[in-house]
């Protein structure tokens, strides 16, 4: 499979201290590239670059083929890059409804987004008018993932979807995750707990301390390595 979207070789930095130390990374369209990690390996760092909202030192950003190297995020958004950040993209005051109404920006119909969002998830129908903040840990993910949806997302970036969340509920966040790209999106999920993902993952990459140090099909000798990479970790 040729990528649809593509890290190359990325370098980044906070704060002049390089955290990422040469990332490459491609996810196809309709497949699910799971980037696996402990706290504090620059996953979510490598996210944000891919989203354009933290600059590269260097290396590269394609999508489709054009160089998107240095593009605002906005234009990246344009093109078709969604981010579901860490922590759920949701406005906690605002109702279910008034959360999907924000995506009108897109230019799609308050109606569109609704059909869209409510045949996906159907527990947000039934919550239209509850405040986005009182919903279940499961249901404000869901609401993420609907309001990136409205974006007809040809890139969808998750950050630790699972976090905080019983693994019920992430088994069934990761069936829609895995539907979302069976419709053709590219899917790269950021998790520091592997389980839920590699169920759904065509592929696996390990960062550590901002270096991939493999990649490949989620079979057992990833699944060891990263049990190895946990093993003896506070959490
Ligand atoms: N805003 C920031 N300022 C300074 N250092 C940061 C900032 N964000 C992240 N870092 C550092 O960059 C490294 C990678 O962080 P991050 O990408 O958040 O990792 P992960 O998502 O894998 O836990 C860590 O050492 C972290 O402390
Ligand atoms: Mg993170």
């Amino acid at each position: 499979m040729s990528a649809l979207f593509e890290l190359r070789d990325v370098r980044a930095a906070h704060e002049r201290i390089t955290v990422l130390h040469g990332v490459s990374l491609a996810v196809a369209a309709g497949e699910v590239v799971a980037l696996l990690g402990p706290n504090g390996a620059g996953k979510t760092t490598t996210l944000h670059v891919a989203a354009g909202v933290h600059p590269a030192e260097s290396g590269r950003l394609l999508l489709g083929g054009r160089d998107l190297t240095g593009a605002r995020p906005r234009d990246l958004a344009r093109a078709g890059v969604c981010l579901i950040p860490e922590g759920r993209g949701v406005f906690p005051n605002l109702s279910v409804r008034d959360n999907l109404l924000m995506m009108t920006f897109t230019g799609r119909t308050r109606a569109e987004i609704e059909e869209v969002a409510f045949a996906r998830f159907p527990v947000l129908a039934r919550r239209a008018g509850q405040t986005a903040g009182t919903l279940s840990g499961g249901e404000q993910q869901m609401l993420a993932l609907a309001r990136g949806l409205a974006t007809d997302p040809a890139v969808l970036l998750l950050d630790e979807l699972s976090m905080g969340l019983a693994p019920l509920v992430v088994g069934r966040l990761y069936e829609q995750v895995a539907e979302i790209a069976r419709q053709g999106v590219a899917v790269l999920v950021v998790e520091q707990f592997a389980a839920a993902v590699l169920g759904i993952a065509d592929r696996a990459a390990v960062l550590v301390r901002g270096r991939i140090e493999r990649q490949g099909h989620p079979d057992d000798g990833l699944r060891a390595e990263l049990s190895a990479l946990y093993l003896g970790s506070p959490t």
